[in-house]
C-alpha cells in the first residue's frame, strides 16, 4: 500500500462536505461506494478530451478510446485471475449480468422440471430473474436457509442437490447480514452433480481478492460503483467454454460477424454479449477505479473493515438498545442494526440530521427479512475512507435517536 488511511480519505471530495450543517460520515458504501479523485479525473479527462467511439473509428481518438476500454478488460480479467480477455463481459450492473444469463444460458440450457438453488439471503437481483424464468419454463427453485447465526445451512444445501440441479445461485456476500459464505465448498458440492454455479460478487469483489479459476465458479457478476467505480457499469464473468455456447442477449452493431437480409452470424464471447455502443466512460473510470484499488490492495481494504467492523460489534455491545442481526465470524464491512422499539426508518433519519449516512429498510432482500421475521434493519457498511472515529459519531448519533424516540 502506497498511501496511509488519511490520504486515502482525502482523495474521496465527497467527505469534505457537510450535511445539515455536520461533517459528512459516510457509513453506506455497501449501497454503493463514494467515487476518489483518479476516477472523478479519469470521466472528467475522457468527457473533456477523449470523446470517441470504440472498436470502429479509423482515427487517434477513436483508437485510444479502444485501447483503454479493452486495457480494462485486462484489468478486470487480472482482478479476477480469469483465463483470459474473452472472458469478460461489460455489462450495466450486477442485475444486468445476471438477467443476461438467465435470458441466454437459463433460457437455452434449462428446461421445464430443472431445478435451480438460490439461497435465502440472496439480493432481490440474484431472486427475480430467476423467478420470471422459471415461470416462463417450469424450473423448480429451491432454498438454501438461513441460520439464525446468519450462515448458510450447508447440511440442508447438500440435501437440496441432485441430478435435476442445474444451476446454483449464490451471493459471495450477503448485502444485509455481511456474511461471507464458502462459495468454493458450495461449487465443488454442486459441481459434484454437475450443476453449474452463478456467484453475485457485487459486495465481495470490494474486499475479497477473487480468483474465479481457484473458486472454479461458472459465473461471476459485481457492479462497477460498489468498486468506487462509475455508475452503469458491471462486469459478467463466464467461463470460456459457456460463453461460446450461449446466444446473444441483445441483436445490434458491434456483435455481427456478417448480416444479410436472411440471416447474422456472430462474433464471439465477448462482443456477442455487447451489442451497440457501450458504456465506455463507465469502462474507462471502472479502470481508475480499479487501478486504484490495486494500490492499496486488497488485504490492505479486508484488514481495515475487519478491524472497523470489530471495534463498531465492541462499541454496539455497549448499547442495550442495539442488537446486531446475524453474529457470523466471516463478516467484513457489514452489519445490520435492530434497534429495539425503534423503526429504522426513524433512527435513519435522525442519524442524517447528525450527518450520518445510513441505508435502512429491506435492502433488496425480503425474503431473508421474511426468514428473520423482520421488515427491516438499519445497515451500517464501511469502506477505505471510513475510520474509528466514523464509529464514535455514529455511535453517539445512535445515543441521540434513541433520546428522542423512546
Ligand atoms: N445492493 C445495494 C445494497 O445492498 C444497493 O444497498
Amino acid at each position: 500500500m502506497k498511501s496511509s488511511w488519511g490520504q486515502i480519505r482525502s482523495e474521496f471530495p465527497a467527505l469534505e462536505q457537510k450535511v445539515n450543517g455536520q461533517p459528512l460520515v459516510y457509513l453506506d458504501s455497501a449501497a454503493t461506494a463514494l467515487k476518489p479523485m483518479p476516477v472523478i479525473e479519469t470521466l472528467y479527462n475522457f468527457y473533456k478530451f477523449e470523446t470517441a467511439n470504440v472498436h470502429r473509428g479509423a482515427h487517434y481518438l477513436g483508437d485510444i478510446a479502444t485501447e483503454k476500454f479493452e486495457q480494462t478488460r485486462s484489468l478486470v480479467k487480472d482482478l479476477i485471475s480469469a483465463s483470459s480477455d474473452q472472458e469478460i463481459i461489460f455489462t450495466s450492473g450486477t442485475t444486468d449480468s445476471i438477467n443476461l444469463i438467465a435470458s441466454t444460458y437459463g433460457r437455452n440450457f434449462l428446461r421445464a422440471g430443472d431445478e435451480i438453488i438460490l439461497t435465502e439471503m440472496e439480493h432481490h437481483s440474484n431472486i427475480v430473474p430467476w423467478q420470471l424464468l422459471a415461470d416462463e419454463i417450469g424450473l423448480k427453485i429451491k432454498w438454501v436457509s438461513v441460520e439464525t447465526s446468519g450462515e448458510l445451512n450447508l447440511i440442508e444445501y447438500e440435501k437440496l442437490l441432485n441430478e435435476k440441479t442445474k444451476l446454483v445461485c449464490v451471493a459471495h456476500c450477503s448485502n444485509v447480514l455481511g456474511t461471507v459464505n464458502p462459495v468454493k465448498e458450495i461449487i465443488k458440492m454442486a459441481h459434484a452433480v454437475n450443476a453449474k454455479v452463478l456467484v453475485d460478487a457485487a459486495q465481495s469483489v470490494t474486499f475479497l481478492p477473487i480468483n474465479v479459476r481457484d473458486l472454479d465458479c461458472d459465473f461471476l457478476v459485481f457492479s462497477g460503483h460498489k468498486l468506487y467505480g462509475p455508475y452503469g457499469i458491471g462486469v459478467l464473468f463466464g467461463k470460456h467454454e459457456l460463453l461460446e455456447i450461449m446466444p446473444p442477449y441483445r441483436g445490434g452493431g458491434a456483435m455481427i460477424a456478417h448480416v444479410t437480409k436472411d440471416k447474422t452470424t456472430f462474433l464471439g464471447a465477448p462482443q456477442r454479449f455487447e451489442a451497440g455502443t457501450p458504456n465506455i466512460s463507465g469502462v474507462i473510470g471502472l479502470g481508475a477505479a480499479i487501478s486504484y484499488i490495486k494500490n492499496v490492495e486488497h488485504e490492505n481494504i479486508y484488514n481495515h473493515s475487519k478491524e472497523l467492523l470489530q471495534y463498531s460489534v465492541n462499541k454496539f455491545s455497549e448499547l442495550d438498545f442495539i442488537k446486531i442481526v446475524g453474529q457470523s465470524s466471516t463478516r467484513v464491512n457489514i452489519l445490520s442494526l435492530d434497534c429495539i422499539g425503534m423503526h429504522p426508518s426513524d433512527v435513519g433519519q435522525i442519524l442524517n440530521q447528525q450527518g450520518v449516512a445510513t441505508r435502512t429498510g429491506h435492502h433488496c432482500a425480503q425474503v431473508l427479512m421474511s426468514k428473520l421475521g423482520i421488515t427491516g434493519t438499519l445497515r451500517v457498511s464501511f469502506a477505505i475512507y471510513n475510520s474509528a472515529e466514523d464509529i464514535d459519531i455514529l455511535v453517539s448519533a445512535l445515543i441521540k435517536a434513541k433520546e428522542i424516540l423512546t
